[in-house]
């Protein structure tokens, strides 16, 4: 606050010359007391749980009422919050002019700081370079941590490479490991884009897990249609299974043999594929045995969807996992779900049935959406917390459970832009842990949380 010393002055003389009545004096003088002007100051910390967020703290000295302004240096101009602590998020690399204003008496002060980011977030004290930062994989010290990837992705380097080696240490592909794409005309197998992730993964130390052998919704055309008798086509399928796993041997750590072998309506009965109808209600069992008669080492996985929510498919999958006896090592659970669902508790049923039964649980195809009601047109702040408290939920109930029936958790994607949810639900949502631009989300610091 600045006093106006001339004005205060002139009132003063004026006072002790005319009064000697003290109660009047005092009365004068907080009168006269009115700065002109109220000097605008702020400071700002690194949020703890996220490093891309700052929180501003209006530190303007004044016992007068004046109004105060920010402007974030995010392009939205001059904004009135009120008072309090305010939590900006600069989710980009680069420089950001902080103002705060303080309007008082018909006059405006400000002060203006720089905020740096760079790729590990706010730079302290805008010293870029400074921040530790441990990655994923590293946190994960009892089990692999995987992502998705395409062959056309693990060619060259880059900012994708380099995060993907930094943060995981296990790889799916995407679908390039699929019937459709391994084995698109009979006869004739295609295993460029396959051997291209492996032997990345190699080259990288990462594990690869392999998926899937058989999944009704990536069967090529002539399988679907397959013009035989049902012999032939259960030896198709044995020579298929028996040559893919064959190839991998010793290079892919585990295969998902069969995805999304139960329908989601009453009962959860079989799905009605051309395996199914062609070798038999017991096609699975034959598929992981082909599997393992190809390699008794790789680890043979059940993937499905939705056996957390849904209490009757958790049971029909456990009944169908029961009949693989020995031929199973482990159950993938694909976490495709949303920041309100499902529960805590349902996730835990789900791993608590897996781990009575010894076999191993991946937490198969993580991504968590933040816009399941199609609400949001942007991903606020308030979505982004409650995604990420979601994240750290469900990592914290994986890292928790037994370290025998540990295995990986695998998230479905890196950026947002390039999740499959996008297409698939026809709406915007942000469900992984990187931005576009390969920036940590809010989402990643959960993740990392669930580690701790
Ligand atoms: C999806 C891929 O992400 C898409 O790129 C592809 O077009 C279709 O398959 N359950 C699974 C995954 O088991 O294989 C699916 O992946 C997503 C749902």
């Amino acid at each position: 606050m600045k006093i106006n010393k001339l004005i205060l002055l002139f009132v003063t003389t004026l006072f002790l010359g005319s009064c000697s009545n003290d109660e009047q004096g005092s009365t004068i003088e907080s009168e006269v007391e009115t700065p002109v002007t109220v000097k605008a100051s702020f400071s700002y910390t690194i949020s703890a749980t996220d490093p891309y967020v700052a929180i501003f703290q209006n530190t303007t000295e004044s016992s007068f009422q004046y109004q105060s302004l920010w402007d974030y240096g995010l392009g939205e101009g001059k904004v009135n919050v009120g008072s309090g602590l305010v939590e900006v998020r600069y989710n980009e690399v680069g420089n950001y002019t902080v103002k705060f204003y303080a309007v008082y008496n018909g006059v405006t002060t400000e002060e203006s700081k720089t905020i740096k980011v760079d790729e590990n977030g706010i730079c302290p004290n805008g010293l870029c370079g400074s921040t530790s930062s441990t990655s994923l994989k590293d946190a994960a010290t009892t089990f692999a941590v995987g992502n998705i990837t395409r062959s056309s992705w693990v060619i060259g380097s880059g900012k994708y490479i380099e995060l993907l080696k930094n943060e995981f240490n296990s790889l799916t592909s995407e679908y390039e490991m699929k019937m459709n794409v391994m084995y698109p005309a009979q006869g004739s197998y295609n295993f460029s884009a396959a051997d291209a992730i492996v032997s990345f993964a190699q080259a990288n130390d990462m594990y690869v897990h392999g998926h899937a052998l058989i999944w009704h919704n990536a069967t090529p055309s002539w399988v679907e249609n397959f013009s035989g008798t049902d012999a032939e086509f259960e030896a198709m399928v044995k020579a298929y299974i028996t040559t893919t796993v064959t190839r991998y041997k010793g290079k892919v750590r585990s295969w998902d043999v069969v995805n999304e072998a139960l329908e989601d309506g009453s009962g959860n009965p079989l799905r009605k594929s051309v395996f199914k109808q062609k070798m038999g209600d017991d096609y699975i069992k034959k598929c992981f045995q082909f599997a393992r008669d190809a390699d008794p080492d790789v680890l043979l996985f059940y993937n499905d969807y939705n056996m957390a929510s849904s209490a009757t498919k958790r049971a029909a999958m456990f009944t169908l996992v029961d009949e693989l006896g020995d031929l199973i090592d482990g159950v993938g659970a694909q976490m495709h779900i949303s920041y309100n669902g499902p529960s805590a508790s349902q996730i835990k049923n789900l791993a608590d049935g897996v781990i009575s039964r010894n076999l191993k649980l991946h937490f198969a195809e993580l991504d968590i959406r933040a816009n399941p009601n199609n609400d949001l047109t942007v991903l606020s702040n308030d979505r982004a917390k409650a995604q990420s408290a979601k994240y750290k939920e469900v990592v914290q109930i994986y890292n928790s459970i037994p370290l025998e029936n540990k295995f990986a958790l695998t998230v479905w994607g890196v950026r947002d832009n390039e999740s499959w949810l996008i297409d698939f639900w026809g709406n915007a949502d942000w469900p992984l842990l990187f931005d576009s631009n390969y920036n940590k989300k809010l989402s990643y610091y959960g993740f990392l949380g669930g580690l701790q």
